[in-house]
């Protein structure tokens, strides 16, 4: 399976990655851990990411493409989560799955609404090691600050303050939200209501995947 998910930043897509992978055995390219283990690094390009990252800001797509471009062609099935995010991220992926022949089998487009969102982003948690995504209120880490997977120390993300988050939003509908009608000419476009329990959330992803 070759699975994009899009949907503004907190409508759960790193959460459902997580189930989603481990249920149909592919593997999870998040370009956010991707970016935030260069950045743990400290090297010349990471500073610069970091600056993006923290801002709230998009890296440059050549940066990104280059990153990304490799690992799609390099396996058999994919969940891709959080790329693409702009056209032009859109186009170099489509050449790249056309070169191997292997194109998308659906793009999940996660819909939940700016409040809700909101409330999830200013409560989320993530594991410095192996970014597994926590929430205070409704998931929380078993022994407060540890990681329940990892044992790595779980604090929040540099980009989830308030005015971080507010810029990401508007980020989204500026330059990721094209990305809506690109897909559903592809007819590739499925709208997953986002909201409620995980689990049940996760069962409508799953049923909209095997129809
Ligand atoms: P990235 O890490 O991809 O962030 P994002 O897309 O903004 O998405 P989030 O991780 O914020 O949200 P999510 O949808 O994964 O939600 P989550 O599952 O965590 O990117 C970060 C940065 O990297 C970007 O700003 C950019 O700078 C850069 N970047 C990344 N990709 C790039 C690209 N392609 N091009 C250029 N730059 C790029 O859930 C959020 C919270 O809600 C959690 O606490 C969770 O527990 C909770 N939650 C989840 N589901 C539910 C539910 N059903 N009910 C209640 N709570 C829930």
């Amino acid at each position: 399976m070759r699975i994009v998910l899009l949907g503004p930043p907190g409508a759960g897509k790193g959460t459902q990655s997580a189930r989603l992978t481990k249920c149909f055995e592919i593997e999870h390219l998040s370009t956010g851990d991707i970016l935030r283990t260069e950045v743990s690094k400290t090297t010349e390009l990471s500073l610069v990411i970091k600056k993006y990252m923290d801002k709230g800001d998009l890296v440059p797509d050549h940066l990104i493409i280059d990153m990304i471009k490799d690992r799609v062609s390099n396996t058999a099935g994919f969940l891709l989560d959080g790329f693409p995010r702009t056209l032009k991220q859109a186009e170099a992926l489509d050449t790249a799955l056309e070169v191997c022949n292997q194109p998308l089998d659906v793009v999940l487009y996660f819909e939940v609404n700016v409040n809700e969102l909101i409330e999830r982003l200013s409560k989320r948690l993530i594991c410095q090691s192996c970014f597994s995504t926590y929430n205070l209120i409704t998931s929380p880490p078993i022994s407060k600050g540890i990681c329940d997977s990892c044992s790595g120390i779980v604090a929040w993300r540099t980009d989830d303050k308030p005015e971080s988050i507010k810029h990401r939003m508007s980020v989204f509908n500026d330059q990721t939200f094209p990305l809506i009608e690109y897909y559903k000419r592809r007819d590739l476009l499925k709208k997953i209501d986002a909201t409620g329990d995980l689990d049940e959330v996760f069962i409508r992803i799953k049923k909209v995947i095997v129809g």
